[in-house]
């Protein structure tokens, strides 16, 4: 059996066993189109997306090819507001938005759209092969009705618990994210205080979990990972941080150029940007926001980070930016898209001939 005939390909009629990952202001309809066309699955990371942007941009990509592709939302909590550390967190960017000229401090808000009727619709609308989502699942009607219209459901899982509680509330596809990966943390389950597992020790205790495809996450960035995720029992893989530096990806270029030239071994998890843990390149916001332990609710600092997020990516400044990534960065070149597909699949056919 070839190696990329997988449960995972079977299931989403793909040629390889390869999700160029959804990630939210980095992925563009060109990207999700070129990974598909290219035999990969396409997505799209639509968390700050209303039901008419996605639906556009969702389309988007569709013009540009007829194979599959996925649609990606956040699923968290509504954030509960606290005046208090709104005022401490105010104080601590203040200097942030002097040294950038962003204006007066903007306070922590709710700005991310929750996945809601309107939302539902408009992907059975379009009709993605794939509906996606981090932090959980949507409330069970809504999951009930993109099943229906025969849309396959996929979530993260950061532990065997939250895996198996997928599985019980309808996901098809189960993403087992590393520690390793960049961006957010999909962590939903309480984790009692314990730290994050990394994806090498994580994968077969998903797969052992779950009898749905299981999909390896986190620090993957060439074919040597690719293989030893398939090794590890996963049916395929799902890839962020190779795809920053492609041209159709829609991150600042200081970003691209941040995780081009990173080491890999200077990544960071932090909760300043967003309130959540997500790993990204160290900078200077958040090497001097770790001394800081208490944020308010994700995502209430998104809003409050926003202006010197921007501010700072204007001025082609690394230093405040979300250099969002993950661990495999110092594996990630200047590529197109269909390019990092196509030298995955070679280098794991390499790996997989020395085993
Ligand atoms: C810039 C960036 C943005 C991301 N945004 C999302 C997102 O919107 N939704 C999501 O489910 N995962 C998101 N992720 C996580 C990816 O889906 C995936 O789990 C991760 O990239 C895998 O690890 P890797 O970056 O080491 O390849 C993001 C990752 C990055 C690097």
């Amino acid at each position: 059996m070839a190696w990329h005939d997988t449960p995972l390909t079977r299931t989403l009629n793909i040629d390889f066993p390869i999700i160029q990952a959804p990630m939210a202001g980095a992925t563009t309809p060109a990207m999700a189109a070129a990974a598909a066309n290219a035999g990969a699955l396409g997505s799209l990371g639509c968390a700050m997306m209303g039901a008419e942007a996605m639906a556009e941009e969702l389309r988007a990509a569709q013009a540009g090819t007829n194979r599959s592709l996925n649609v990606n939302f956040f699923v968290h909590d509504r954030p509960v507001p606290d005046e208090d550390l709104n005022a401490e967190v105010a104080a601590r960017l203040a200097p942030w938005y002097d040294r950038f000229g962003a204006g007066v401090v903007k306070a922590p808000a709710d700005a991310i759209p929750m996945f809601d009727e309107a939302l539902c619709e408009a992907v059975i609308a379009c009709g993605p092969t794939v509906a996606s989502f981090h932090f959980g699942l949507p409330e069970a009607a809504l999951v009930d009705r993109l099943k229906a219209a025969g849309i396959l459901i996929l979530s993260s899982a950061t532990s065997a618990a939250e895996a198996r509680w997928l599985e019980d509330h309808g996901a098809d596809i189960i993403v087992a994210q590393g520690a390793e990966a960049g961006g957010h943390n999909g962590w939903f389950l309480p984790r009692r205080g314990a730290d994050l597992t990394g994806t090498m020790a994580l994968v077969p205790r998903v797969v052992d979990a779950v009898s749905v495809p299981v999909v390896a996450a986190g620090g993957i960035a060439d074919g040597r990972g690719v293989a030893a995720a398939l090794m590890l029992g996963a049916a395929g893989v799902q890839v962020g941080t190779a795809f920053l530096a492609t041209p159709e990806c829609s991150s600042p270029e200081v970003h691209k150029q941040a995780v081009i030239n990173a080491t890999g071994d200077d990544t960071m998890a932090t909760r300043a940007y967003s309130g959540r843990l997500a790993r990204g390149v160290a900078n200077d916001f958040s090497r001097e926001m770790a001394s800081h332990a208490d944020w308010p609710d994700f995502p209430l600092m998104n809003a409050a980070t926003g202006p010197i997020r921007a501010a700072s990516a204007k001025a082609g400044l690394p230093d405040a930016v979300a250099l969002w990534s993950g661990q495999g960065a110092g594996l990630v070149r200047a590529e197109t898209t269909s390019q990092v597909v196509a030298r995955l699949v070679a280098e794991t056919e390499a790996a997989l001939a020395r085993v």
